[in-house]
C-alpha cells in the first residue's frame, strides 16, 4: 500500500519540490539509521552464524560450503549482509532478462517502474525515492515467503533469507530478520509439483515464523550456500511425455538458470526416475539429490523454492523464464546433456550423403548411396500397428533403412537417445514414445500416424512442439478403414463415423475408443505416397 501511494508522487516530481526536500531529509535520516541498524544486524545476527554456532554441520563431501564451486551470485547471496539477499537471488531468477514489469507480482517490479518514471529527473532524487520506497515496503506486512497459488497448474513459494527445510515434517520455514518479524505466522500448504490438482501430490507446509516462533526456531543441522528446490517426484510420471511435461521441463524452467548451483530436496523420490534421467538431474544440480521424506536434519539455505513452475503441456513460455529459455533451448540442452553430436551437423542422411559425395570426388571406394533412416515406434498395447511386417516391408521398399523399437519405461535413455539421433524420421502412432522427437536433429521429421479422433491431440501434445523445436512434423491421417474400430464396431458407429460426437460426450468415451481400443492397420498402398514425399523432403 505504502509503495503504491508513494509511487503516485513520482510523475509529479517537479510540482512538489518542497515535499521532496522534506522527503530528502527524511530519507537521509532514514539512511543513516539504516546503516546503524545494518552494522548491528551484521554483528549480532550474522556474526555467530559464521563461526561460533556449534550446531552447524559442514557438509564438506557435497561441497556445499565450498565458495569456489558456488556461482558468484549464490556466493553473493550468502555473503551480502549489507544488501537484501533477495536482490541477489532475483538477479539469478531474472538472468539477463531486463523486462522487470513481467514480475509485477513482486514489489521489485513496482520499484523498477517508479525508477523509470523518475529517470528524467534529478538522479539523486530518484535514488532517494527508490530507497524510501524500499523502506516503506520493508515496514509493511511481511512479504516473505512469497507463495503464489494462483496458477492453475502449480503452486510456488520463494523464500529468500533464512530458510530452513525440515524433511521429517514436510516443512519449510522462513525465519525473518529480527526487524521484520510480526505477531502472526502465515502458513501455506503447497503442492510441490506441476500438476497441483492431482490427489497424490501431497502438500509441503511453508511457514513464516512469527516473532515468538522465531526465537525458538529449530536449529540448523546443516548450512548451505546454494539455493534449494523442493519438489515431488510422483504424480503421473512413468512415460516420456509425462516425465518431460510434468517434471523435467518444469525443473528446467525453475532451475536451469542456476547453472547447477542448486540442490534438489525431493519428496516422494522415485529411484527409477533418478536412474533414468540421471544425466539431466546431475546437470541441473551438481549437488546430492536429497530424499526429503527420509531427511532427518534441519537444512538451512539462503533461498528455497517450493514447487515447480510449468507453462503448458510439454511447453515453455520464454516470456516467463529467466534468460528467455525456449522449448528449442530445452531440446538443444538435453541433446548436450546426453552427449549427442552437435546439432549443426544436419540430419544423418544429409551428413552421410555429403561424406559419400566427398568420397566419390577423391576416389575413395564408395559402396552404395546412403539411405535415410526411419525409426518406427511400435506401441506394445493400445494404438499398435497390427500389420507391422507389412508396414516394415513398405518402408524399406520406399528406400529407407528401418529400425523398429518398442519403448519401455526401463529402456536406457542414453542408448535410446543415440538411436533416435541417428535417424532422420521418427514414426509412430499418437503416444508418449513420440516425445523422443526431442532427440532428433534440426530438420529431421516426426511422422505422426493420426488415428481416428486424435487429430487435435496430435497437434496439441506433439505436433506444435515438434515444429517449435525445428523438427518437421508430417501427419498421416488414417482413413476409417485403417482403424480397428471400423472392424470392431462397423462404419456407422459414432466412434467411426463421427469421432467429434464422441469427444463431445466427454473424456470417458474418447479415452475408451480412441486411446484404449483403437489399433491401426495401415493401408500401405494409401501410405506409399507419404513415404515418397518424405524422401523428397529429406533430400531438399
Ligand atoms: C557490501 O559492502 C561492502 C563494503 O562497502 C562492498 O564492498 C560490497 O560490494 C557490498 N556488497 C554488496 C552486495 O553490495
Ligand atoms: C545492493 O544495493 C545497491 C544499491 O541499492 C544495488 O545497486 C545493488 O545492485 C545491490 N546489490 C545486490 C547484490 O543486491
Ligand atoms: C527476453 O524477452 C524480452 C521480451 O520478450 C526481451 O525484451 C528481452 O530482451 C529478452 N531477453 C533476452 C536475454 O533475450
Ligand atoms: C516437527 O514437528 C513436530 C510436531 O509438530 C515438532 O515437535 C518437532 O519439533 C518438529 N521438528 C522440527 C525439527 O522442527
Ligand atoms: C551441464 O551441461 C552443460 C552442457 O553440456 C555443460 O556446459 C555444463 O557444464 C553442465 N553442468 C554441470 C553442472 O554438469
Ligand atoms: C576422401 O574422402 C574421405 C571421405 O570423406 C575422407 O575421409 C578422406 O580424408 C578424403 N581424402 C582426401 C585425400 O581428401
Ligand atoms: C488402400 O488404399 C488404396 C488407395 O487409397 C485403396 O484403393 C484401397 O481400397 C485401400 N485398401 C483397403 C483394404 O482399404
Amino acid at each position: 500500500m505504502a509503495a503504491s501511494s508513494s509511487s503516485a508522487t513520482a510523475p509529479a516530481v517537479k510540482g512538489v519540490a518542497r515535499t521532496l526536500a522534506h522527503r530528502r531529509q527524511a530519507v537521509v535520516g532514514f539512511l543513516f539509521a539504516l546503516i546503524v541498524i545494518l552494522v548491528l544486524h551484521t554483528t549480532v545476527v550474522f556474526g555467530p552464524f559464521q563461526s561460533t554456532n556449534a550446531n552447524v554441520v559442514l557438509e564438506s563431501t557435497s561441497g556445499e560450503q565450498n565458495a569456489k564451486t558456488s556461482s558468484p551470485l549464490a556466493a553473493q547471496a550468502a555473503s551480502a549482509p549489507n544488501n537484501s539477499t533477495q536482490a541477489a537471488v532475483h538477479a539469478i531468477e531474472n538472468g539477463q532478462k531486463d523486462d522487470v514489469a513481467k514480475n509485477d507480482r513482486e514489489t521489485r517490479g513496482q520499484l523498477g517502474q517508479t525508477g523509470k518514471n523518475d529517470a528524467s529527473d534529478d538522479k539523486t532524487q530518484e535514488e532517494l525515492i527508490r530507497q524510501e520506497l524500499d523502506r516503506d515496503v520493508k515496514r509493511g506486512a511481511p512479504r516473505k515467503p512469497i507463495c503464489d497459488l494462483s496458477d492453475p497448474r502449480y503452486d510456488i513459494c520463494e523464500i529468500t533469507g533464512d530458510a530452513r527445510a525440515i524433511g521429517a515434517n514436510r516443512t519449510v520455514l522462513y525465519v525473518p530478520p529480527a526487524d521484520e518479524r510480526g505477531t502472526d505466522g502465515p502458513e501455506w500448504a503447497i503442492k510441490d509439483q506441476s500438476r497441483k490438482q492431482l490427489g497424490d501430490i501431497k502438500e509441503v507446509n511453508v511457514k513464516t515464523l512469527s516473532a515468538a516462533q522465531s526465537l525458538v526456531a529449530p536449529e540448523c543441522t546443516s548450512r548451505h550456500t546454494v539455493p534449494a528446490v523442493v519438489f515431488a517426484m510422483n504424480g503421473i510420471i512413468g512415460n516420456p511425455w509425462h516425465d518431460l511435461s510434468d517434471l523435467l521441463i518444469p525443473l528446467f524452467i525453475t532451475t536451469r538458470a542456476y547453472d547447477g548451483e542448486v540442490q534438489f530436496l525431493v519428496t516422494e523420490l522415485q529411484p527409477w526416475f533418478v536412474d533414468k534421467y540421471r544425466l539431466v538431474l546431475t546437470n541441473l544440480s551438481r549437488y546430492d539429490i536429497i530424499d526429503f521424506n527420509k531427511d532427518a536434519g534441519v537444512r538451512c539455505y539462503p533461498h528455497i523454492i517450493v514447487g515447480l513452475r510449468s507453462h503448458g503441456d510439454l511447453d515453455i513460455d520464454p516470456a516467463r523464464t529467466p534468460r528467455n529459455y525456449t522449448l528449442l533451448d530445452f531440446r538443444l540442452y538435453i541433446r548436450d546433456v546426453f552427449l549427442l553430436p552437435s546439432d549443426d551437423r544436419g540430419i544423418p542422411y544429409k551428413e552421410a550423403s555429403k561424406k559419400n559425395a566427398a568420397g566419390n570426388d577423391n576416389g575413395t571406394a564408395v559402396t552404395e548411396n546412403p539411405k535415410p533412416r526411419l525409426l518406427l515406434i511400435n506401441r506394445g498395447e493400445s494404438r499398435k500397428f497390427v500389420n507391422l511386417p507389412e508396414i516394415s516391408a513398405a518402408v524399406q521398399a520406399a528406400g529407407f533403412e528401418l529400425l523398429v523399437m518398442e519403448p519401455s519405461r526401463d529402456m536406457g535413455m542414453e542408448e535410446f537417445a543415440r538411436a533416435v539421433d541417428s535417424c532422420d524420421v521418427l514414426m509412430g502412432v499418437h503416444g508418449a514414445a513420440l516425445t523422443n522427437f526431442f532427440f532428433l536433429r534440426t530438420n529431421a521429421v516426426l511422422l505422426q500416424v493420426v488415428g481416428l479422433g486424435l487429430e487435435r491431440e496430435a497437434l496439441h501434445y506433439y505436433g506444435n512442439q515438434a515444429t517449435a523445436v525445428m523438427v518437421q512434423h508430417i501427419q498421416y491421417f488414417i482413413s476409417a478403414e485403417e482403424s480397428t474400430l471400423y472392424e470392431k464396431y462397423g462404419k456407422d458407429h459414432p466412434a467411426v463415423s463421427d469421432p467429434d460426437s464422441v469427444h463431445k460426450q466427454g473424456w470417458q468415451g474418447a479415452k475408451r475408443y480412441f486411446w484404449a481400443e483403437q489399433d491401426i492397420r495401415l493401408n500401405v498402398t494409401r501410405f506409399a505416397p507419404t513415404l515418397h514425399q518424405l524422401i523428397r523432403t529429406l533430400q531438399e
